[in-house]
């Protein structure tokens, strides 16, 4: 089990900007039937637990540069396998190459210290991400500029709305330069005219042969935006290929007639 993020170098490119080969997440359910720690001693029993594969031998690649949507019911599997990438869950076997910079946005408010301004956590963020005091100092300003949250800049985050934490989080996360963008749904609680502007760094990202993979329950959105996609159900792959089929697919299975 690996996960590896290898340096791109353009000559090499084998033009696979992800590679998920045959990985499976567990989680461990315990079932406790008592909760304190002296119950837990005096019953001098095994745990008892279940076991749940969050993803089952889930294969497949991302082509760079390409805008790719993951899609799925609630508990499919998503956001698990973006963790996976991102470092955040440790998958149980497997492998994932990511070939270059990868940068997420994953849930509203992570990464972010709540009690510190939206400033000073763009430099903690920022320097989470890999970006330098210097590249920070060059970039803060477009990164302010992006995020739109006016003066709540120089406000702790945690009296943040939640569309003000996901713009500024976008914001810091597009600014890192990203091969590898990963975004997890939360766009979806920005406003229109950010949304808008997001639809727009996709596009700015793609036309610089950046890849981009998108978490969303919204096929409008995947349709518009994707050319490529995967279906996750219970955490195994059910299609994966062009955007069109692969939607219409999912669509058929849901009973939510076609695009
Ligand atoms: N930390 C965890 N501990 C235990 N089970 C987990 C954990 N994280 C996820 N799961 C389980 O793994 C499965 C996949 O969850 P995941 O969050 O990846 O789904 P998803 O496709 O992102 O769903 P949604 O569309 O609702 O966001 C679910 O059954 C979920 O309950
Ligand atoms: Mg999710």
């Amino acid at each position: 089990m690996t996960i590896e993020y290898l340096p791109l170098d353009a000559s090499a490119d084998t033009g696979v900007a992800v590679r998920v080969d045959h990985v499976n997440k567990r989680f461990r359910l315990y079932h406790e039937r008592n909760q304190s720690l002296k119950s837990a001693i005096m019953r001098r029993r095994k745990s008892v637990y279940e076991d749940r594969w969050a993803l089952r031998d889930v294969s497949f690649d991302v082509p760079r540069g390409s805008t790719f949507g993951l899609i799925g019911s609630n508990g499919s599997g998503k956001s698990t396998l973006l963790k996976c990438l991102t470092k955040i869950y440790w998958p149980e076997s497997g492998t994932i190459t990511a070939t270059g910079r990868v940068a997420g946005l994953l849930e509203v408010g992570s990464g972010f210290h709540p009690e510190l301004s939206g400033l000073e956590n763009i430099y903690l963020n920022g320097s989470i991400l890999g970006m330098s005091r210097k590249e920070l100092d060059e970039k803060r300003d477009d990164i302010i500029e992006f995020a739109g949250v006016g003066a709540y800049i120089d406000q702790p985050v945690k009296n943040y709305s939640s569309g003000m934490y996901v713009r500024l989080g976008f914001a810091i996360a597009i600014n890192v330069n990203p091969d590898i963008l990963v975004v997890d749904e939360v766009l979806a609680v920005g406003d229109a005219e950010f949304q808008e502007k997001c639809r727009q760094k996709f596009a700015d990202l793609k036309q610089q042969g950046r890849t981009v993979i998108l978490v969303s329950h919204s096929m409008d959105l995947v349709t518009q935006m994707c050319d490529h996609a995967a279906w996750l159900q219970n955490g195994e792959v059910r299609a994966v290929g062009e955007a069109g089929p692969v939607i219409d697919g999912y669509l058929g299975f849901v009973g939510g007639g076609s695009r």
